[in-house]
């Protein structure tokens, strides 16, 4: 315990030594709003389905009904989810001048929700529908209504293509807009605050090692291990809404020293 608010204090005192932090989140981050992740043991999607058969572009297209049930289960989770403790200590951390922005791998939308500003979704988001032939934008809703009432190849009124989630599936690249954004906020940034991911998805698991090289430090908090923890100022395996809103308040109060 003794150990734990030492690192909790050090991570403090490097966010307020920092002056442009940037935090780069993953499925840890929304776990505890109730979206399960893909690799925490017991609990992870992956341990539930086969990551070949769903969510990969190939898969999608070749079998839409067996992937939009799945998705569907996934989709309800989010919509009945909210920004929990971490997001909203974020938030808080930004609103304090200390946060620059939030990268995320994550397509809930909830650091959205939680009112963080400067969020880039590398992922792109669940909230929305795409054309995968016009590429048009739908809200989400537009797209599950259809599957409700049957259609398990919801299509586009425009030019009739399948409509697909606008979240990145396996097999295609990343939008390149995001990906510069992410690149820009990642080679201007001096502290890398790492919170829930695993670290094995690129190009996230990149970003680590880039700020290292530029100079600059980098902090985790995940519950399981990763392999950048020895490369890391402070490494904590503890839950984010168990630590991240102390750190907060830590943050809070030495600036009003
Ligand atoms: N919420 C979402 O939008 C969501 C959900 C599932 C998967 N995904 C997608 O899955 C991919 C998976 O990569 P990843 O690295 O983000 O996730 P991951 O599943 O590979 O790793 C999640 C990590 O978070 C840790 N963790 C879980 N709950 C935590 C908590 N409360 N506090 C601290 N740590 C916690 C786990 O130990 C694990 O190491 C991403 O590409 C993402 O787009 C997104
Ligand atoms: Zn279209």
């Amino acid at each position: 315990m003794e150990d734990l608010n030492i690192k909790i204090e050090r991570l403090a005192d490097l966010i307020l030594d920092s002056e442009n932090t940037v935090a780069l989140t993953g499925a840890g981050m929304s776990t505890e709003s109730g979206i399960a992740d893909f690799r925490s043991p017991g609990t992870g999607l992956w341990e539930k389905v086969n990551p070949n058969e769903f969510a990969s572009i190939n898969s999608y297209v070749s079998n839409t009904g067996k992937n939009l049930k799945f998705m569907l289960e996934m989709g309800m989770q989010i919509f009945k989810s909210k920004p929990n403790k971490g997001h909203k200590a974020l938030t808080k951390l930004q609103k304090l001048g200390k946060l620059k922005g939030v990268l995320t791998q994550n397509i809930d939308g909830l650091h959205k929700r939680a009112k963080t500003k400067g969020v880039i979704e590398l992922h792109g988001t669940a909230n929305e529908a795409i054309c995968m032939r016009c590429q048009k934008i739908y809200p989400i809703t537009d797209m599950i209504n259809q599957v409700l009432k049957g259609n398990y190849s919801p299509s586009c009124k425009t030019c009739n293509g399948l409509l697909k989630p606008n979240a990145i599936f396996f097999g295609e690249p990343l939008h390149s807009k995001a990906l510069m954004a992410a690149e820009d906020m990642i080679s201007d940034c001096d502290l890398l605050l790492v919170l829930g991911s695993s670290l094995l998805v690129y190009p996230v698991a990149f970003y680590p090692r880039k700020v290292l090289q530029n100079g600059a430090k980098l902090a985790i908090i995940n519950i399981q291990n990763t392999d950048m923890d020895n490369h890391a100022e402070v490494a904590i395996h503890e839950k984010i809404g168990d630590v991240l809103p102390e750190v907060v308040d830590i943050v809070r109060a030495k600036l009003s020293q």
